[in-house]
């Protein structure tokens, strides 16, 4: 198949040309984010760093661009020139770390990097310099994450050398949460204190104040004091809690559907093995039926993964393939082969939401979404 063949399927894509798609309602995404901007009171910066959560970096930037998002936040400069490639004109900040080298890149198009120590500041200095231009710069505090971040007590100090230094502009600082989500407040309060305290110092030693943010998801909705300037919002944006403890404001819900297909049944005898290693064999009559998804998809591959038939909630048997998986039917005799199957998502008033996905592989509903393979077709739902 050549390019121009793959453009024709997508151009005349529905669910039926898929073993195995992703479902993205762009309303919801749309009303999520307006719901995200009403609480938040501030400009919200969507997170679209990995593939926008999994949902498509393009689709997702483009369709927030249209609902109003000034601000787009990533984690790598390679995602950062996509989005100027793709015509996403308001600011972009990277989130991560940049590599010197890549000062032409984000100077020639007009993207914001973060800065955390001396050392790169300098350097960053250097390439700036060569070019006669400045680099926009937002600052990192390390409040109390651990990760990237100038501590505390050298800030003020850093915050200077950068408004001192001609080819760099500080444009913001920011700091992140390390406990938004966790039930005791008390840490994320500390980095709060912390931060003003830095804001202070900034005042007085009459340097201009950036634009200051602070807030992922979990800090907008349970932190209204730490909202600044702008909100980064990534899995609420999404729809997703981002902990098991948070609920998520009212009108916000999740914009991704997993979804596959009933491909195969089969009867199979008493004593039949199943799958790969035959570590289920049949007890009795069964009623087998293969689905099209597995773990080249992200399904992972470990037992007492269930899915969706016809609202009910079936177990998969045997061992998780890379392209498909087996189920076990018995008490659904009315499924059929082409029957949708839910692997995340809501059907006939029945769900299995990623937290649900999350909690049964002993993680968290980001790695869920993140993790979904990037082979998945992308089916994008009631789009500007
Ligand atoms: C610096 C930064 N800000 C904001 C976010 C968005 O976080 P969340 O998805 O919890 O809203 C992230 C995501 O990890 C991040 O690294």
């Amino acid at each position: 198949m050549n390019k121009g063949d793959l453009a024709f399927i997508l151009n005349r894509m529905t669910i039926d040309n898929f073993g195995t798609w992703l479902e993205i309602d762009l309303q919801t995404l749309r009303t999520n984010y307006k719901r995200l901007t009403e609480i938040a009171g501030v400009p919200v910066m969507p997170v679209v760093k990995a593939n926008a959560y999994g949902h498509g970096l393009e689709r997702v930037a483009l369709e927030l661009q249209i609902a109003g998002a000034k601000w787009f936040g990533v984690a790598r400069v390679e995602e950062a020139l996509f989005l100027r490639e793709i015509g996403i004109s308001g600011h972009i900040l990277v989130l991560g770390y940049t590599p010197p080298t890549r000062v032409a890149h984000a100077i020639n198009h007009d993207i914001s990097l973060t800065v955390y120590d001396f050392d790169v500041a300098r350097e960053y200095v250097v390439h700036a310099k060569g070019m006669n231009q400045a680099v926009n710069l937002h600052a990192k505090i390390d409040t109390g994450m651990g990760r990237l971040g100038i501590m505390p007590a050298e800030a003020p100090h850093f915050l200077e050398f950068i408004q001192n230094s001609q080819c760099l502009n500080l444009e913001g600082i920011f700091t992140h949460f390390a406990c938004a989500d966790e039930p005791d407040k008390g840490t994320t309060n500390l980095q709060i204190n912390q931060f003003d305290h830095i804001l202070g110092l900034v005042q007085q030693l009459d340097l201009r104040m950036p634009l200051v943010h602070s807030a992922n998801s979990a800090g907008t909705i349970n932190f209204p004091q730490a909202r600044f300037d702008l909100v980064r919002a990534g899995i609420a944006l999404y729809g997703h809690p981002p902990a098991q403890g948070t609920n998520l404001p009212a009108g916000i819900s999740p914009a991704i559907a997993w979804k596959t297909r009933l491909i195969s049944i089969k009867e199979l005898p008493p004593g039949h093995g199943v799958s790969y290693g035959h570590r289920y064999h049949t007890e009795q009559n069964e009623r087998i039926g293969v689905i099209a998804v597995g773990y080249g998809d992200g399904l992972r591959r470990r037992s007492g993964n269930q899915v969706l038939i016809q609202g009910k909630r079936v177990n998969i048997v045997g061992t998780v393939c890379m392209d498909q998986c087996m189920v076990q039917l018995n008490d659904l005799p009315e499924a059929q082969i082409g029957d949708e199957v839910v692997i995340m998502g809501k059907q006939n008033g029945a769900e299995i939401s990623a937290t649900d996905i999350a909690n049964e592989w002993g993680t968290i509903n980001y790695e869920i979404i993140c993790g979904l393979a990037a082979r998945m077709p992308r089916y994008y739902l009631n789009g500007k």
